[in-house]
């Protein structure tokens, strides 16, 4: 058996799996196991009415998670699954309370790494429906895009039949476009790297305005937060991190945390920059925001609640 085939037996006899995902890593446990999520909750430290993730092998999969499933939601799992979007949609009585957090709707996600489609393979063949899985760190804290961010951020908190499974560095680097499909047309819930522009050019499809001022359970503020103080747009000082475009450069005696070509750049380094960060025991961390849209949109997105 596989490393990836244990993990699937591991998640079926519910322990926790931490896996590698192309946004960030997740924690995961079988969705209809509810000491197993109830395990996620306490891991993390989360408060149990913020709903988790339903990560799903494919497109069909969705079928038993969701009702009603709107054809725009159809096409927009066609274009951008797997990848690094999240579906709202009507829950089906597979989506517990305990997934949902008591609401009435359900988010889905393919992702887009073959680590975790394997394990959700591998999973759906031992009889799994879907794996819930939000971001494997402390809640309120910077989601880890390594194996080894996991390790350091709750290694010491899993048991020992838990498992972390190895994948690399993420290359999206930010958690995914959550859509709300629940309406007539669909409309952002939190920015990603599938972007606004991206959804409209690709399919064709009418979004319901959402601007940058997102309010959605779990998007609340202070989110995404290192221990050092971040803040944007400012001079950086002596002995402050600094994470800014390469075009930008390093003032004297700053600490250059990152130093991104381009926006996919600047969200697949923003993470391991804040946590670099707390590792060299810097106070506070200047960021120079990416303008435009694209991604750049959740890049902003995150950094605000980084700096709040
Ligand atoms: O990229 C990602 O989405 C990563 C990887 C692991 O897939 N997961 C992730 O999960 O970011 P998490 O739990 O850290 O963030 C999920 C967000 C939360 O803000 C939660 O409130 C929201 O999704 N969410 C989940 N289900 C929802 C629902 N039914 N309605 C509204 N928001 C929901
Ligand atoms: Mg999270």
């Amino acid at each position: 058996m596989s490393s990836i085939q244990q993990a699937a037996v591991a998640l079926k006899s519910g322990q926790l799996v931490a896996f590698p995902t192309e946004t960030v890593y997740g924690l995961g446990a079988d969705a209809e196991n509810p000491d197993a999520v109830a395990k996620i909750y306490s891991v993390k430290q989360r408060p149990t009415d913020h709903p988790l993730i339903v990560h799903i092998a494919d497109k069909d999969a969705a079928k038993k998670w969701a009702i009603e499933i709107p054809q725009y939601a159809l096409q927009l799992a066609d274009t951008f699954w797997p990848g690094p979007m999240t579906l709202i949609l009507k829950r089906s009585s597979l989506a517990k309370d305990f997934i949902t957090g008591g609401q009435d709707t359900v988010g889905l996600r393919v992702p887009d790494h073959p680590v975790a489609l394997e394990l959700l393979r591998s999973f759906s063949q031992l009889g799994g429906n879907g794996v819930a899985a939000p971001s494997a760190n402390l809640f309120g804290r910077v989601s880890p895009t390594s194996a080894e961010a996991v390790q350091s951020e709750i290694g010491s908190r899993l048991s020992d039949a838990d498992l972390i499974l190895e994948g690399g560095d993420s290359v999206v680097g930010i958690e995914s476009t959550i859509i709300d499909c629940t309406q007539s047309r669909p409309r952002i819930l939190r920015p990603g790297a599938i972007s606004a522009e991206q959804i409209m050019t690709k399919t064709n499809l009418s979004m319901l305005d959402s601007g940058e001022r997102i309010r959605v359970s779990g998007a609340m503020e202070s989110h995404y937060s290192p221990r050092a103080r971040v803040v944007l747009n400012d001079e950086a000082k002596p002995g402050d991190g600094l994470i800014a475009s390469a075009q930008i450069a390093t003032p004297p005696q700053v600490i250059r945390l990152a130093a991104p070509t381009t926006d996919e750049e600047y969200a697949q380094q923003l993470y391991a920059a804040l946590r670099k960060a707390d590792q060299l025991g810097i106070q506070r961390v200047v960021a120079i925001t990416p303008a435009g849209d694209g991604i750049a949109v959740a890049i902003r997105d995150r950094l605000r609640k980084a700096s709040s």
